[in-house]
Formats: C-alpha cells, sequence, structure tokens
C-alpha cells in the first residue's frame, strides 16, 4: 500500500499536470485520486500530440489507470459529463476508467448563480466556495445523491482498504499559497490544498511515500489582491511564459520566486521531491531574481541562481532531491 502526493508549492498554475503525467508514465500507479477542489482548476496536458485541458478529471485516464474525484472534491455534474465526452473525442477511452467518491460534494446552479458577482476574492466563479460552505453548514448535497452519476460511483474505504497492492497517486489542485488554512487569508480557495488535504480522502498516513512539490522559477497569482510589483519585466514574462488562466483566460499576475514563501510551502507539505518549472522563461526573459529573507537578490547566470536554491534547501532534511525544469522537458 503506497501513495505518492502531488501539490502545489505557490499559488495554483504551477504545471502540476505535467508531473503527474510524467509520474503515471513511469509508476505503476492502480490510482489517481484528485483530492480536492473543483472546476476551478484547469490543467493543461499534452498526451501523444494532443492539447486537452482537464478541470475534473485527473491525469491518470491518459494512461488507463483508474482515476478518482476523491471525497475532498466538489464536482459540477455537467461539466464532468462535458469533460468525458471531450475525452473521448480525443481519442482517451474513459470507460471504466473515471470514478467519483460518493461523498464528494456537488456544486448547483444555485452556487454558480451566488458567486456571479463576486470581486472581493476573484473567485474563478465556478461555485467552488459557496459549495464547500454548504457541505460544511450540512446542508450540501452529495455524489450519491444524483441519479446520473450512479455509475461512476465509488466508496474510497472499499476501493483502498478491500483490494491488495493499491498504489494512489493524489493529485493536488491549486498550491500553498491558496490553501483554505495556510494561504493569505481571505485571498484562498475554499479548500486543502497541502499533503495532509490528501489524507482526508481516506489515505493514511503511513502509505506516504514520495510528496513532490511543483512550482516555477517566478511565481504567478490570479485573484483581487495585488501581486505583482510595477515593472515591465513582469509583462514580458507573462507573455513569454503565456501567463493566462486555463480556466478563465485571466492574465495572471506575476512576481519573483519568493525562496521564504517556498520553504515554508516545503516544510508544511514535507515535500521531499521538489520541480521548479518554466526556467526558460527567465531564460528568454534575460533575468534571474528572486526574493530571499524580505530582500531581492539578482544572479548574473541561471545556474548561480538555482544554485543559490540549491543551498538555500539544504537545510530541509526531507528535501532529496530537486528538479528544474524548462516548459518543454518531459519534468
Ligand atoms: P475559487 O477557488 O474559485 O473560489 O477562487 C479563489 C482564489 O483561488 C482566486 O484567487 C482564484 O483565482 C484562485 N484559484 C482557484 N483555482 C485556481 C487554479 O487552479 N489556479 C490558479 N488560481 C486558482
Ligand atoms: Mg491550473
Amino acid at each position: 500500500m503506497l501513495a505518492d502526493i502531488v501539490v502545489g508549492v505557490q499559488h495554483g498554475d504551477e504545471a502540476k499536470g505535467k508531473v503527474t503525467h510524467y509520474l503515471c508514465r513511469t509508476h505503476d500507479y492502480t490510482h489517481v485520486l484528485r483530492f480536492n477542489g473543483g472546476c476551478n482548476a484547469g490543467h493543461t496536458i499534452y498526451h501523444e500530440g494532443k492539447k486537452f485541458v482537464t478541470h475534473h478529471i485527473p491525469a491518470g485516464v491518459f494512461y488507463g489507470v483508474k482515476s478518482i474525484i476523491g471525497s475532498g472534491c466538489v464536482l459540477n455534474v455537467e461539466q464532468f459529463f462535458k469533460e468525458l465526452q471531450e475525452l473521448e473525442d480525443g481519442g482517451i477511452d474513459t470507460k471504466n476508467k473515471i470514478f467519483v467518491a460518493e461523498n464528494a460534494h456537488v456544486i448547483t446552479e444555485e452556487h454558480i448563480q451566488e458567486e456571479n458577482s463576486e470581486k472581493k476574492i476573484g473567485t474563478t466563479k465556478r461555485g467552488n466556495g459557496p459549495a464547500y460552505r454548504d457541505k460544511y453548514s450540512r446542508r450540501g448535497v452529495q455524489a450519491k445523491e444524483v441519479p446520473a452519476l450512479k455509475p461512476f460511483l465509488i466508496n474510497l474505504y472499499d476501493e483502498f482498504f478491500n483490494n491488495s497492492d493499491v498504489k494512489i497517486l493524489c493529485e493536488g489542485a491549486q498550491g500553498f499559497g491558496l490553501d483554505i488554512d495556510w494561504g493569505d487569508y481571505p485571498y484562498v480557495t475554499s479548500s486543502h490544498c497541502t499533503s495532509s488535504g490528501a489524507l482526508l480522502n481516506g489515505i493514511p498516513p503511513q502509505w506516504v511515500n514520495q510528496v513532490w512539490g511543483v512550482g516555477k522559477i517566478y511565481e504567478t497569482y490570479v485573484g483581487s489582491k495585488s501581486f505583482e510589483p510595477e515593472d515591465e519585466i513582469f509583462e514580458e514574462i507573462r507573455d513569454v511564459g503565456e501567463e493566462y488562466g486555463a480556466t478563465t483566460g485571466r492574465p495572471r499576475q506575476c512576481n519573483w520566486l519568493n525562496m521564504d514563501e517556498l520553504i515554508k510551502a516545503l516544510k508544511v507539505n514535507g515535500v521531499n521531491r521538489l520541480v521548479l518549472n518554466k526556467l526558460d522563461v527567465l531564460e528568454k526573459v534575460g533575468k534571474w531574481l528572486l526574493i530571499n529573507e524580505g530582500t531581492e537578490l539578482t544572479f548574473n547566470t541561471e545556474k548561480d541562481m538555482t544554485d543559490f536554491i540549491t543551498s538555500s534547501l539544504s537545510c530541509l532534511p526531507q528535501l532529496k532531491e530537486i528538479y528544474f525544469s524548462s516548459s518543454k522537458d518531459k519534468i
């Protein structure tokens, strides 16, 4: 019995989809489990030359692995069926591969309506917050109450404890900076984006093997708070990095990598494998900066910056490996 976990260590959009895709390709997982969030998330996945954008359905389906939308998720039923269709149309076999935890909660039309004019947080307007609110106020609707979902329902306890040799890849949505408890409240999402969020889906801590943290060599954030310093360089980073939302198309605010926040995220999540993506973007822009102990540091080369990151993170004994990755790399 084993579980690996993939989490975002910044504010979402760290290219977690790429890492889960890589892990599915190179490991023999029996299940992939999306453990938090709803269709506020957007995974962009390139599979066999085709581009897929999924919001609910985990990456495992591309490799024929059983893919589960877990109890920590909220589900828009219409969107779920739309994604199923899009995957089938793209040549992906989804039959008997995609499941929904019977105790996952459902996003209703009223939840979406309610967020129509939301401005304070700058949500994705997908009804996420109201659905979680209704879950916790005990008037929500669980997946098992929706007739159309019947063929897809799964009981996580039966699935994980009545089968032998279960190997689960737990795929998180959003990231540490958007976590309901650890993010910059109230500019957060309404779910648990840390590795502990995975455990809430019926995973005992003893099963956890690797915790993969995924970030970028710079940072982005989407929402109402001001995040991007006034400097044209960030417009360049946004253009070169194609930093526009997969779900809403909104421009993402950009900033330099914040080492202090990164270290916090790695500690709280217990990350032991870190992937920092999109090195090619700073290379194209020709500037290497980060924020360390509240101060901006400038480097002459990519190597100077990555060496600095590696040595700063050597204070974390559980962190075994750091992968620096470019957009086109497989990891
Ligand atoms: P909500 O999750 O739609 O309620 O939005 C709350 C905050 O999280 C907003 O700032 C959103 O832009 C942000 N957010 C939610 N999902 C994602 C995501 O997948 N990537 C990036 N930001 C997200
Ligand atoms: Mg995303």
